[in-house]
């Protein structure tokens, strides 16, 4: 066998090793081996209880919204509608924006604002605007109504949800009564 000859088949070797050391690193970072953690490992198998698990965090308790109103001050409400005021109008009779104009809310029929173009979604919602609809809606927009075409990620304080809807309540020729529970 000539030295060419040698050096032809060591450079088809390398190039043989070569290629499969990459292909078996692309296969790993495309398939990686699951990992089982050691400590699974090494526990033996027992018919005893597992321990409790750990006490899961509690979200705190959120206060009915008859009594976040209650304590609600509809001027703070004013300042957090500021954020609504892009595509909603609160006044009486003024023009509807991206959303339907919003004065005189509070119980009304949902999805009702004249000549509006609301989603299906919206529209296949039925009841009225209660003070707890309102408030579940405003929590989270698309969880109260998939579909929606509020583009708005919601209001995540409680209190001020609440303050914003003892606002609202008082766009309308009479307020709604407040809620007693
Ligand atoms: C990015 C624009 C946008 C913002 C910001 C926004 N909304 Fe809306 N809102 C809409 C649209 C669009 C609709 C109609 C939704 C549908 O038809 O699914 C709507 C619908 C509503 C409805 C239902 C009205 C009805 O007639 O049934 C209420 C209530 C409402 N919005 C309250 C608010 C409040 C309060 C805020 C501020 C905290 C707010 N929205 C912020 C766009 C917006």
């Amino acid at each position: 066998m000539s030295l060419f000859e040698l050096n032809k088949i060591a450079g088809a070797l390398l190039a043989a090793l070569l290629t499969a050391g990459i292909a078996t690193t692309i296969s790993n970072l495309v398939y990686p081996e699951p990992h089982v953690p050691e400590i699974l490992l090494a526990v033996p198998a027992s018919d005893e209880d597992p321990a409790p698990p750990a006490e899961a965090p509690t979200e705190p308790e959120i206060v009915p919204i008859a009594a976040r109103l209650a304590a609600a001050d509809p001027a703070k409400g004013e300042r957090e509608v500021r954020k609504c005021l892009a595509c909603h109008s609160f006044g009486a009779g003024e023009p509807h924006r991206v959303g339907p104009n919003l004065y005189g809310l509070v119980n009304r029929t949902k999805a009702a604002g004249d000549d509006f173009l609301y989603s299906l979604a919206m529209a296949d919602r039925g009841g009225t605007w209660t003070y707890d609809d309102l408030d579940a809606f405003l929590a989270g927009p698309q969880a109260y109504v998939p579909g929606t075409t509020m583009a708005f990620a919601g209001v995540r304080d409680p209190d001020a949800r609440a303050a914003i809807i003892a606002w609202l309540r008082l766009q309308a020729d009479t307020p709604a009564p407040l809620p007693t529970h």
